[in-house]
């Protein structure tokens, strides 16, 4: 009898232990979470995009600055306030499909007038994304800058990484800078609720 109980009692811990294995993805139920292997990692996008910004048209001074270089193609004096709502079209060429819109503001943070602190909201619509990236960084005007990403909405919500943005073209009344967007989730992404559209 109690051996008969004994067995019925394995064969029970035997189903439990075949059942939580069945349940639980390989590497947890190894034992081993294996680094770059475990759930959530990994899930890294990149594209790039153009912005086309065209002064007095999809960018504007809104503030005068108060010392140091003036304005020409490259400099704006210390503490100008410039505001743009500039297209993102997927080739330099301006006339190519809009996948997306930047809007921002940069604060002119030097007295040679190269550099500011710029923060922007990425919105895009492409390869099948929607939603919206916001970066917060310095740009050097005449080089490539790379801006932190604060984070996301909409399929970019959680996303960490770097936008780069490098002038194509800077001659003439239009600026074209590429836009390059390397966005990354860290693996607790993978746990945190997804966010309702809000009303
Ligand atoms: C993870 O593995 C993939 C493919 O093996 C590799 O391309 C990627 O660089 C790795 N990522 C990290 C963070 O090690
Ligand atoms: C933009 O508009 C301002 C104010 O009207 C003007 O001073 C400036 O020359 C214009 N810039 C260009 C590049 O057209």
């Amino acid at each position: 009898m109690a051996a008969k109980s004994a067995a019925r009692t394995l064969l029970l811990f035997l189903m439990v232990v075949a059942f939580l294995h069945h349940l639980l993805p390989p590497a947890v139920a190894a034992g081993s979470l294996k680094k770059n292997e475990s759930r959530g990692h990994g899930k890294t996008l990149s594209f790039t995009l153009y912005q086309q910004e065209t002064i007095n048209k999809t960018g504007y001074i809104v503030v005068n600055g108060v010392a140091g270089a003036s304005v020409s193609q490259t400099t704006t004096p210390f503490g100008t306030i410039y505001v743009f709502r500039d297209d993102l079209t997927v080739s330099s060429d301006k006339s190519s499909r809009v996948a997306g819109v930047a809007e921002g503001t940069s604060i002119t943070t030097t007295l040679d007038g190269l550099q500011s602190l710029s923060l922007a909201k990425i919105t895009v619509d492409h390869r099948g994304h929607r939603g919206s990236v916001s970066v917060l960084g310095g740009t050097y005007n005449t080089r490539p800058s790379d801006y932190p990403v604060l984070g996301g909405t909409g399929d970019f919500a959680y996303a960490l990484g770097y936008v780069r943005s490098s002038p194509v073209d800077l001659r003439g009344r239009t600026v074209t800078y590429k836009m390059e967007l390397h966005l990354y989730w860290p693996p607790y992404a993978h746990y945190a609720p997804v966010p309702h559209k809000p009303v």
